[in-house]
C-alpha cells in the first residue's frame, strides 16, 4: 500500500519553502530562439487570436466564488457519475463500505486534478519557450498571452487542490515523459504539435467530461473558464502549424506524424491512475483490464480525442502512414468532427 507520495494539505495552508526544495527538479534544454526585427503585425488569424486573448483575461481570485459551500465528506457517491458507476462490477470496490468508496472517489479525483495541475505547469513552461522560439512576431506575442493563461491555470488548480480538495498526487510517469520530450526537443514545431495539438486537445476533452464525475460546482466553473482559454490555445496551434507543415519535406512531415501518433498512444493506453490503485492495494493489471472492459470507460477514452484527431488532419499530420495506426487506436472516427462548442467557434473564427 501507499507507494505514491501524496501531499495532504491542512485547511488553508499552502506548501512551505521546504516542500518546494524537496520536490523541485532540473532539466536542460537546447532551446533555439530567434529575434524577429520585423514588427509589422499582420492582420492575420494569429493577431486576431492575440487580440481575443487580451479581451478574455480573467482572474482566479475575482472571477470565481471561492466562498461557495462544499463539503467533500458529505458528497453522495452517485454524484461522482461514471467514476462511481464504472466500478460497480469490480469486486475490490464493491466490498468496500460507502465511506471507503467515497474515499476511493476522492483519491481518483485528486489524482485527475493533480495531473491537470502538473500538465498546466508543463504547458506554462512550454508556452514560455514558444515566446523565444516561435519564428514570427505575432506568434511571440500570442505565446506571451498563453504563458499568462497557463500561469492562471496553474494557480487555479493549485488553489483548488490545496484549499478545497486537500490531496495532491505526483505527476504520473508517462505524462512526465511526454512533457520532458516536448520541453527538451530543439525543434519548436514539435513543441507546438505535442503541446498545442495533443496535450491541450486531450485536456479539452478531459475538461469537458470531468464535471460529470465531480459534484463541486466551483470546480465546474473553474474548468469552464479554463476551457475557454484552451480552445484558443489549440486554435493557435492549428493555424500556425497549418502553414508551417506545408513547407516541410515529406520525410520531415512523417517524422512529425509519427511523433504525434506516439504521443497519442501514450495518452490512450498508459494514462491510468495507477498510483490510486496502488494506494488501495489493487492489482494494477487486473484493475486496468477491468476498466478497459467497461464500455462507458472506453467511450470516455475515445471521447477525449475528439479535438485531437481533426486538428492533426487539418495541419496535414494524418498521413497515409500513420492513419492505419490511428485506426487501430480506435479514434479515427473523429477525423471530420466539427465541434458546436461556443468557445471553440469563437476561437476558430477569430
Ligand atoms: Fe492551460
Ligand atoms: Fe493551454
Amino acid at each position: 500500500m501507499g507507494m505514491a507520495k501524496v501531499h495532504d494539505f491542512k485547511s488553508g495552508i499552502y506548501l512551505t519553502n521546504e516542500d518546494f526544495h524537496e520536490i523541485k527538479e532540473i532539466f536542460h534544454t537546447p532551446l533555439t530562439g530567434s529575434y524577429n526585427w520585423d514588427y509589422t503585425a499582420a492582420d492575420d488569424k494569429i493577431n486576431r487570436l492575440y487580440q481575443l486573448a487580451k479581451k478574455r483575461q480573467w482572474d482566479v481570485e475575482i472571477d470565481l466564488d471561492w466562498s461557495q459551500k462544499w463539503d467533500k465528506d458529505k458528497a453522495r457517491l452517485e454524484d461522482y457519475g461514471l467514476a462511481h458507476q464504472s466500478y460497480l462490477g469490480y469486486e475490490p470496490y464493491l466490498s468496500l463500505s460507502d465511506e471507503e468508496k467515497l474515499n476511493v472517489q476522492h483519491k481518483l479525483a485528486a489524482w485527475s486534478l493533480s495531473q491537470f495541475l502538473h500538465g498546466e505547469q508543463g504547458a506554462l513552461l512550454v508556452a514560455s519557450q514558444l515566446c523565444s522560439c516561435a519564428p514570427t512576431y505575432n506568434a511571440k506575442l500570442y505565446a506571451a498571452t498563453q504563458t499568462y493563461d497557463e500561469a492562471r491555470h496553474v494557480e487555479a488548480f493549485n488553489k483548488y487542490i490545496q484549499t478545497r480538495h486537500k490531496e495532491m498526487y505526483p505527476i504520473t510517469p508517462d505524462l512526465k515523459m511526454l512533457l520532458n520530450k516536448i520541453l527538451t526537443d530543439e525543434r519548436w514545431d514539435l513543441k507546438f504539435i505535442g503541446m498545442q495539438l495533443i496535450i491541450e486537445g486531450l485536456a479539452l476533452g478531459a475538461f469537458k467530461a470531468f464535471p460529470q464525475t465531480h459534484p463541486d460546482k466551483l470546480l465546474h466553473q473553474l474548468i469552464e473558464k479554463i476551457i475557454q482559454d484552451e480552445s484558443r490555445h489549440v486554435t493557435f496551434g492549428i493555424h500556425y502549424l497549418e502553414q508551417h507543415i506545408k513547407r516541410l519535406s515529406e520525410d520531415e512531415v512523417e517524422q512529425r506524424a509519427e511523433f504525434a501518433y506516439q504521443a497519442c498512444l501514450i495518452m490512450r493506453h498508459r494514462f491510468h491512475p495507477n498510483e490510486v490503485f496502488d494506494d488501495f492495494g489493487w492489482d494494477l493489471e487486473e484493475t486496468i483490464k477491468y476498466n478497459d472492459g467497461i464500455k462507458a470507460r472506453r467511450d470516455f477514452q475515445t471521447f477525449i480525442f475528439q479535438r485531437v484527431i481533426p486538428s492533426l488532419k487539418r495541419v496535414g499530420l494524418l498521413t497515409e502512414t500513420v492513419r492505419p495506426k490511428f485506426e487501430r487506436l480506435g479514434v479515427i472516427q473523429w477525423e471530420d468532427f466539427d465541434d458546436e462548442d461556443v468557445n471553440w467557434k469563437e476561437a476558430q473564427s477569430a
